[in-house]
């Protein structure tokens, strides 16, 4: 079984620094960087746009895994992409016609997401698995960073592991939300391969990343 990734959340980084901080949760071993997008109005609160993303994409070669959290969705998907987005993943609850936004975002050359809020039921995925990179598991309701690991996310990431399984695709199963070091064992053990990390990356400042996504990794 290959490592699990770790994908810090730009969430919990210093938003006056965001440049420095994605150059130093690079260097201290990040996999991806997770970028949260919120627009007030899908979800309460407000964060960064294409052209934050556009300004930071210098700063990391790693994928920048954007979390799309806004409605509608569909014009925003070219945006960051343009913007430099590797992978794109929805809320089948944030626009009307999930399978042709799956299919712009292919189109586009990109990875496509499908993200499961805490309610919303696997059978979301029902008749998109074809065109799915990855699936992003909430283990919190979206909006805010710093929330406790709803445990409901458990069963299902074994359910998505059974149904991964049976595709025959390399669909990655990413858990995002309450994520620390005492429960990311639970969900590695599960079937999950990535895991967002805001508050267990950032706590303690610059000099604790390293250490913080190391014992994410379990080491
Ligand atoms: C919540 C976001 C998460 C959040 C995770 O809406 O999608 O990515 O920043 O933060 P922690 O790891 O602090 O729970
Ligand atoms: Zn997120």
């Amino acid at each position: 079984m290959s490592p699990l990734k770790i994908a810090p959340s730009l969430l919990s980084a210093d938003f006056a620094r965001l440049g420095e901080e994605v150059r130093a949760i690079d260097a201290a071993g990040a996999d991806w960087i997770h970028v949260d997008v919120m627009d007030n109005h899908f979800v309460p609160n407000l964060t960064i746009g294409p052209m934050v993303v556009k300004a930071l994409r210098p700063h990391s070669a790693k994928p920048f895994d954007v979390h799309l959290m806004v409605t509608p969705v569909d014009a925003l998907v070219e945006s960051f992409a343009e913007a430099g987005a590797d992978i794109l993943s929805v809320h089948p609850e944030s626009g009307p016609h999930l399978h042709r936004t799956l299919m712009r975002i292919k189109a586009l050359g990109k990875q496509a997401g499908v993200v499961l809020n805490p309610s919303t039921p696997v059978s979301a995925l029902d008749h998109v698995v074809d065109l799915l990179d990855l699936v992003l598991v909430m283990s919190v309701n979206p909006g805010f960073g710093g929330q406790s690991f709803i445990e409901s996310a458990l069963p299902k990431i074994e359910t998505l592991r059974r149904l991964v399984d049976a595709s025959g695709k390399a669909i990655e199963i990413e858990v995002d939300g309450g994520v620390d070091a005492g429960n990311v064992g639970r969900l590695a053990a599960a079937g999950a391969t990535v895991v967002v990390a805001g508050t267990a990356t950032f706590r303690g400042g610059e000099a604790k990343y390293a250490d913080n996504i190391r014992a994410l990794k379990g080491n």
